[in-house]
């Protein structure tokens, strides 16, 4: 069969890299992909929002399936559009994908159906939000409403920076509509997990747990950015604490929609903290997690096409999910600045090296060619994931690998999976 995979970033190539290997799969495309994912994809040029011509393409090229990576394109009814023609796609449909595209959305459905979170309420006046921060005091957490890239969350250690954060989203509207809304909630310590699952709306499969690295510097400091690492399994999430996440998260999540008539198909994604074991909800995504998709991915034994066929058709309850046992590390190689501002167009070299050794994949996620020399085109460059037999040994592999890739300005945390090694 023929699969048009939607994105062109370290998890998209993560699927691509998995749908490879699928006995199913003759031929895979990719909208719009990077230099990496076109060694095993033919990446087309078509805008990923513009719906009309990328169904027209899946239907000029016999397409059997579409695969959607990135949360922009569900939000805006992808899903919708493509199923409107009879076309198969997998993800979740515009009503269900306001679980990640509205914050708001998410907090009062966890809200109405008890799922733990953190308390909150919701501003759309600036001065009153204002009030309420000054009368809660720090830590508090500051988020826009919609979607900002993962910029719009500001969590203040002061009451000032509070303050400067909703100015940020409400007076200057640094993140334009996404803006709209602001919730001011309740900072919860303890540590984060990302949970993954597949769901067909009726049947939900529980993918391995990961951890995301968010900050951009060594021992989480820095700003956040769209994540700097991720390994997977996470040591913090134990069998029993699953257990919990799947009846107090992702059930009444699913069934909570379902009860007010939104089916919820595809992947979901839970950032969870662990407190005192027990897991709280700080968002919900509504596609796999970047870059925690590649560590998990590299670890899913299952034919990923089975599982995507199963969802589209629901009928997940005929799938059981097999992993391989060992552990995986993803270690983000980002641009000089990011996520400020960085340059492009750095040449990249020892790729061809770091992907001779075993059980090291090389994602793509901001890469061109330039005159037949991979070339830097985005922040988060790489995500270099290794296997091992456990978390110390995926560890030194991905960053042996690391040592033999280079471009000038490049930068990457030296300490990813260091939390998992003191569990
Ligand atoms: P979000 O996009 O909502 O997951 O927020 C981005 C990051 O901000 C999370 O990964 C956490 O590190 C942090 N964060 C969000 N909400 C809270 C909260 N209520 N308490 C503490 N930290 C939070
Ligand atoms: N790594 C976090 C996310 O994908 O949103």
């Amino acid at each position: 069969m023929k699969v048009l995979v939607i994105g062109g970033g370290g998890r998209e190539h993560a699927i691509v890299w998995k749908l490879s290997q699928s006995r199913h799969v003759d031929k895979i495309y990719c909208c719009p992909g990077n230099a990496g994912i076109s060694e095993l994809a033919e990446c087309i040029n078509v805008g990923d929002n513009n719906f009309e011509e990328l169904i027209d393409f899946v239907k000029y090229e016999w397409i059997d399936l579409t695969i959607v990576g990135p949360e922009a394109p569900l939000s805006k009814g992808i899903v919708d559009a493509f199923e409107k023609e009879g076309r198969k796609i997998l993800g979740p449909n515009i009503k269900a994908a306001q679980l990640e595209g509205s914050k708001v959305f998410a907090k009062d459905l966890m809200r109405r159906c008890g799922i733990p979170s953190a308390e909150y309420k919701v501003f759309t006046s600036y001065l009153h939000a204002e009030d309420y921060v000054r009368m809660k005091g720090a830590p508090i957490v500051i988020k826009a409403e919609g979607l900002a890239a993962g910029k719009g969350v500001i969590v203040a250690e002061t009451v000032d920076e509070a303050i400067d954060g909703l100015k940020l989203i409400m007076k200057d509207r640094a993140f334009g509509d996404a803006g709209n809304r602001v919730i001011v909630e309740e900072c919860i310590h303890g540590e984060e997990a990302s949970f993954m699952v597949f769901t067909d709306g009726k049947t939900i499969l529980p993918m391995v747990s990961s951890q995301d690295h968010k900050r951009v510097f060594d021992g989480d400091n820095g700003p956040n950015t769209g994540g700097m690492g991720a390994y997977s399994p996470a040591p913090v999430v134990t069998e029993k604490l699953e257990s919990i996440i799947m009846e107090k998260v992702m059930r009444p999540a699913i069934k909570g929609l379902q009860s007010e008539g939104i089916k919820y198909k595809g992947i979901l994604y839970a950032g969870l903290m662990i407190k005192n074991n027990q897991p709280y909800v700080l968002e919900f995504n509504c596609r796999l997690g970047d870059p925690e998709a590649q560590p998990v991915l590299s670890r899913l034994k299952t034919d990923l096409i089975d599982i995507a066929s199963a969802i589209t058709d629901e009928k997940l309850s005929n799938i059981t999910l097999e992993w391989k046992p060992d552990a995986s590390v993803c270690v983000v190689i980002a641009s000089k600045g990011y996520p400020g501002k960085y340059e492009k167009g750095k040449v990249v070299k020892g790729l061809d090296d770091a992907k001779k050794m075993n059980d090291v994949f090389v994602f793509h996620a901001g890469t061109a060619f330039n005159n037949n020399k991979v070339v830097t085109s985005g922040g988060r460059v790489l995500g270099v994931t290794a296997l091992g037999k456990d978390i110390k040994d995926a560890k030194f592999k991905a960053y042996e690998a690391i040592e033999k890739i280079h471009f000038s300005g490049m930068h990457y945390r030296k300490d990813i999976a260091d939390k998992a090694l003191k569990c």
